[in-house]
């Protein structure tokens, strides 16, 4: 499981720890809000930005030249969009996370043509929550994501505006989109799927679309909206100080409770709001790598080798990085209240034995590959679910609406984040234990290293002209056919 992680640096790459020369401030995406009653524009274009000071990257984004402004929208709206492609190809933009019908999900089938627009009212109807747009484009999410074309949506409802949660948009509230790069000596994006089959990975960390961030915060709660935006690499976040913090919401919604953590496992695509206590002064750096107690026991890594490979931990979760470096300011406003005791009133339904069962067994085949099956670029290896690649003319799966189902995903070869779309899931199990507290809220993607089980129920619409998706978050799996198309009617 090679792909380019710290083992094995890219060819022509500059080495991360070679920018690690000067601290920017993190930048903080511009909010979009919906409440303004005009339309949220978002315009694809290409453009120039300093990822690493003083290099001009090619780049592409919405509105802008790097990834895309934050939209703030509320449960319950009926918000109109519009989508404007000045690219030179086309682009599939979904809304990851999103609860809408499946014409409104710009899944593959969606395609904004180059030059072309698409116009939509997104009925927002879910509980407060981080989501996130991206590029679905068949093909090519793994590079179009990758060159920039990211953004977060924020969903407010009633209950996370009577929560006593720091709440004030970039002050005490900071989006942290994390991402993976590489670049020449030029400053071009580097992007390469040959040999990649663990998916693309870089070692040069950017948030908010720079390397070497820092940020001030205010010395009180801060709340971080975490999203792993990279194509193919895990997370483990934690505190230089190895401090407590408190876990309260997942990709779908708030967890009942804040749970203390002292580090937070993230695959990509998936999100997790966190909350800091910087009220006694410390700075600390948000770093990722090996837990703490790997550092004195390396023989504790790579719990999964099977004799495939010693110390192997999926995704790159031992790769020590420091991704941002938090300082405190006492002269920005800070809450200081305590956390609420109750976030979220979510009830797990009892499961029952007439519920519908779906199974869904992730391969990567690398038989194919020793036999010296030719070798275009990007399929190194023949990958999908259930035995077959992703077919846009195949429907594999047809779910009833309003129902419960019971869906038990499977991983041959490798670990991979599973996500749905059109719904958030409750998580039963991962690998035969049952659901940690952290991971117990709603969720859209999650971690399979060997098998994970999740309840879920759809009540929207996905007709077999514009489906729903299911698939490996790892893009470069996605895009060479680790996906598979639902309709619910
Ligand atoms: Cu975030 Cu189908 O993807
Ligand atoms: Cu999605
Ligand atoms: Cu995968």
């Amino acid at each position: 499981m090679a792909g380019a992680g710290l083992g094995t640096p890219l060819r022509g790459a500059v080495r991360g720890a070679q920018w690690r020369t000067s601290k920017r401030t993190m930048p903080v995406p511009m909010l979009l809000e919906s409440n303004t009653g005009a339309p949220i524009e978002l315009t694809m274009r290409a453009g120039e930005w300093e990822i690493v000071p003083g290099l001009y990257t090619p780049t592409i984004g919405f509105n802008g030249p790097f990834l895309g402004p934050t939209l703030r929208v509320r449960d319950g709206q009926d918000v109109p969009v519009v989508y404007r492609n000045t690219l030179t190809e086309s682009v599939a933009i979904h809304g990851h996370g999103l609860h809408v019908p499946g014409e409104l999900d710009g899944g593959p089938q969606r395609e904004i043509e180059a030059q072309g627009t698409w116009a939509l009212e997104l009925p927002i109807r879910q509980q407060a929550s981080t989501s996130w747009y991206h590029p679905h484009t068949h093909g090519k999410t793994g590079p179009q994501t990758y060159h920039g074309l990211a953004g977060l949506i924020i969903i407010d409802d009633d209950n996370s505006d009577a929560l006593p949660l720091p709440s004030t948009y970039g002050v005490d509230d900071l989006p942290v989109v994390v991402q993976d790069r590489a670049l020449d000596s030029r400053g071009r994006l580097i992007y390469s799927v040959e040999d990649a089959e663990d998916g693309f990975m870089a070692d040069m960390i950017t948030v908010n679309g720079i390397a070497n961030p820092t940020r001030a915060v205010p010395a009180g709660l801060v709340r971080f909206r975490l999203l792993n935006g990279s194509n193919a690499r895990y997370y483990r976040f934690r505190f230089s100080d190895n401090r407590t913090f408190h876990k309260i919401a997942t990709d779908g919604g708030f967890l009942n409770e804040p749970v203390p953590i002292r580090e937070v496992v993230m695959l990509p695509g998936e999100r997790n709001e966190i909350v800091v206590d910087f009220s006694d002064g410390t700075p600390a750096m948000l770093v990722s790598g090996p837990a703490a107690r790997d550092a004195r026991d390396p023989g504790n890594r790579g719990r999964r080798d099977r004799g495939r490979r010693r110390d192997w931990e999926p995704g790159g979760l031992t790769d020590p990085f420091e991704i941002l470096q938090l300082t405190v300011d006492p002269e920005l406003p800070a809450v200081r209240t305590p956390l609420p005791r109750q976030l979220n009133a979510i009830s797990r339904p009892a499961v029952r034995s007439d519920w519908p069962v779906r199974r869904f067994e992730m391969f990567m085949d690398e038989d194919d590959r020793r036999r010296g099956a030719p070798r275009a670029p990007g399929s190194a290896m023949a990958m999908g679910i259930n035995g077959r690649a992703m077919d846009m003319r195949v429907i594999n799966e047809r779910v009833r609406r309003h129902q419960w189902e019971r869906w038990e995903i499977q991983s041959r070869d490798g670990s991979h984040p599973f996500h749905v779309h059109g719904c958030s899931f409750l998580v039963l199990s991962q690998d035969g234990r049952p659901v940690s507290d952290e991971n117990a809220g709603w969720k859209d993607t999650v971690r399979v290293d060997d098998e994970a089980e999740f309840i879920v129920r759809f009540d929207h619409e996905a007709t077999d002209e514009h489906p729903y998706m299911y698939h490996c978050h790892i893009l470069e799996h996605e895009d060479r056919g680790m996906m598979g198309q639902f309709t619910v009617a």
